[in-house]
């Protein structure tokens, strides 16, 4: 798809379709008026019958509106102009552009961006445009045949105010095209098979991001190179899988060598069967999406070196499967962490930490600004927080503001979640140093608890995404999130340095 800004009347725009909105009751917003008038009043007359009020999400496709030069007009409802905010212009947004689909048009022109949201700005409006339409284009198979239609529409446009916004407008879309094909990377990692999708697979994933942009490197550490580094933890979850486990490096920016980097830590599983502690049956194969904490964290990569953000970033991918094999460890089993501290693995399904617990003793020494975990880590979280909000646990207060406050801005919401001393007791072993379990209550505060032992006073939050990452049932598939999250973080970072 091609997206591009363009100042001028809606009736002198030669496209496919023309979207306007209409706000509850019968109000034309500018655009609509200006097209009302130049047809004679078409649109009012169209209102007066009744056939649409602007209730929000109500939508209406006139043909041949006379002294126009499009073929087509999309009444959109907005519902009350008062009420007009950021949460219902998405929500509208998607169905404008859900109509355009469901039309034969090759191209759009959107007035939609120039209606005045509140607290929003141009910015802001064209981004959330890019990635609505980007979402809705997206098909895990290219090319499926009952949806061919969808294949039509080659463009949007949208309107702005005045030729003076244009350039800032352009550089808006090319910002979001970015954090888009960020997050349609991490999206479709998510929904590979896992047969294809295997650690390998995602160190093949960063060594391509490497080769596509020279501020991009990528280092791939071998099982042998993860045993000199006495990486116990990430190890033990191997052991069970034919597939050889990866840690990827990625490193973005270096050049910037006088900045502290900021470092992502995603959590790659790419499928957890829970190994020996096996898990039931029904939806196991949901566990291909244990690796989106990874694709998260190349996703943000993507996206950050396509729109060349003047950032330092180091990224760091433990990749593993999780299976259970006579070579697999063992509840009970005692192993030694990059860090030295000693985990007894009570439970091989809470194989999570045990990766992240290394990739955290790795990424430290890069002495990172913050690090910045992302994993699909506990089905407690989702208990917790539902599908809407990931998990945020961090120990820095200032981190932890920017990162909700990036989920709000974004729409892709974290909430924060209790990280307190007194839950670690939890994790006692009368064994080692720890347990990797602390029991059903309170099961995401106390992985958080567990990756805190191995930060310890290093800046550092950490987000449960098992709740958001992915949706099941008729719409099952990988989400992307929190692409949108973290580039909106780091781009944050670079407007305040
Ligand atoms: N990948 C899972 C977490 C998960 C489960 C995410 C279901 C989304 C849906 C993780 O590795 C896991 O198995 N966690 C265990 C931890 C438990 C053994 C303490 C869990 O949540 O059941
Ligand atoms: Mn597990
Ligand atoms: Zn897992």
């Amino acid at each position: 798809m091609e997206y591009a800004a363009k100042s001028g009347n809606p009736e002198k725009q030669r496209v496919a379709c023309v979207i306007v909105g209409v706000f509850d009751y019968r109000r034309l917003s500018e655009a609509a008026e200006a097209l009302d008038k130049a047809s004679g009043g078409v649109i009012s007359a169209v209102l007066r019958r009744g056939d649409l009020d602007g209730k929000a999400n109500q939508t209406l496709l006139l043909h041949n509106l006379p002294h126009t030069l499009c073929d087509r007009v999309l009444l959109v409802g907005c519902g009350k102009e008062r009420e007009f905010d950021g949460v219902r212009y998405r929500e509208v947004l998607r169905t404008a552009l859900k109509a355009l689909r469901q039309c034969s048009a090759r191209d759009g022109f959107s007035y939609l961006a120039s209606l005045p949201v509140r607290g929003h700005d141009l910015g802001w409006k064209l981004r959330e445009t890019v990635l609505a339409s980007e979402a809705l284009a997206y098909r895990f198979r290219a090319a499926k045949d009952d949806e061919g239609r969808d294949a039509r529409l080659r463009s949007l446009t949208m309107g702005v105010d005045s030729r003076r916004t244009l350039e800032e407008a352009e550089n808006h879309l090319r910002t979001a095209e970015a954090i888009a094909a960020g997050t349609l990377m991490a999206r479709h990692l998510g929904n590979l098979p896992p047969n294809v999708c295997t650690p390998t697979y995602l160190a093949e994933q960063a060594l391509a991001l490497a080769a596509a942009d020279p501020a991009v490197t990528a280092k791939i550490l071998e099982t042998a190179d993860m045993e000199a580094l006495g990486m116990g933890a990430l190890l033990s979850v191997a052991r069970g899988s034919r597939q050889p486990p990866k840690l990827i490096v990625l490193e973005y920016g270096a050049d910037r060598d006088e900045t502290r980097p900021i470092a992502l830590v995603g959590k790659g599983v790419t499928f957890d069967s829970g190994g020996i502690s096996l898990k039931p049956g029904a939806a196991m194969d949901e566990m291909k999406f244990d690796m989106c904490g990874a694709a998260s964290v190349l996703g943000t990569f993507k996206a950050v070196s396509q729109m060349k953000l003047p950032i330092h970033l180091v990224g760091i991918v433990p990749a593993s499967e999780n299976l259970p094999d006579g070579n697999a460890s063992k509840p009970g089993d005692i192993v030694t962490s990059m860090a030295g501290k000693t985990i007894e693995i009570l439970n091989t399904d809470a194989e999570g930490r045990l990766l992240l617990c290394d990739a955290l003793t790795y990424a430290r020494r890069y002495e990172p600004e913050v690090i910045i975990d992302i994993a699909t880590l506990t089905g407690a979280c989702v208990i917790a927080l539902g599908h809407h909000a990931s998990g945020l646990y961090s120990n820095d207060a200032t981190l932890a503001k920017a990162l909700l406050a990036a989920g709000e801005a974004t729409g892709d919401r974290a909430w924060q979640m209790p990280l307190w001393p007194e839950y670690q007791k939890a994790l006692d072993s009368n064994f080692a140093d720890m347990a990797n379990v602390g029991g059903r209550e309170g099961g995401s505060i106390t992985a958080a608890c567990f990756l805190w032992r191995f930060v310890e006073d290093q800046r550092w939050a950490h987000l449960d995404i098992a709740g958001t990452a992915w949706k099941s049932g008729k719409d099952k598939g990988a989400t992307g999130r929190p692409v949108p999250l973290l580039v909106e973080y780091l781009m944050q970072q670079v407007a305040r340095a």
